[in-house]
């Protein structure tokens, strides 16, 4: 049985997790618009594994005898300055998430419910990997410039992200 607050907390974050997928596939559009597969290919994928977040709040809140209740959810951006800018705002995004699921573990560390702390500290340690793998992009994008053959290099590279 879960604490009012924390269901509502934790539909609140499912939400968020779903506004990400959004977001992702509107920069993976937008890949696809400006030639670029491979990173139209890896923001689609991660797209995908952000409604695999989002069910995992789904079914975390049933499972707990919760309610789901979903939200309406915001238009995101189509069009973006530049493709580093994209990332940016990935990075941006990610560190958001970051901060939602610590505010969200302490919440239920005050309930004194240790279930959804255990169960949190999976998305605890993704988000270690998402910030990383987002910032890698980043940095390498700034090293890259305008250098069109290296661009096109990465293009290829994060072409090969498998899914899952
Ligand atoms: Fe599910 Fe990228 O946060």
């Amino acid at each position: 049985m879960l604490a009012e607050r924390i269901e509502a907390a934790l539909n609140r974050q499912l939400a968020m997790e779903l506004r990400s997928a959004y977001d992702y596939l509107s920069m993976s559009a937008y890949c696809e618009s400006q030639s670029l597969p491979g990173f139209a290919r890896w923001l689609r994928l991660q797209s995908q594994e952000e409604v695999e977040h989002a069910m995992k709040f789904f079914d975390f809140i049933n499972d707990r005898e919760g309610r789901v209740r979903l939200e309406a959810l915001e238009q995101p951006p189509h069009d973006y300055a530049s493709l580093l800018e994209v990332f940016e705002l990935a990075l941006d995004h990610e560190r958001a998430v970051s901060r939602a699921i610590g505010d969200l573990y302490s919440a239920v560390v005050d309930e004194h419910d240790y279930a959804s702390q255990a169960w949190l500290d999976w998305f605890a340690t993704e988000q270690v990997e998402e910030e990383k793998s987002v910032g890698h992009i980043v940095g390498a994008l700034k090293r890259i410039g305008d250098r069109g053959d290296a661009l096109f290099f990465l293009d290829k590279e994060l072409a090969d992200r498998s899914a899952g």
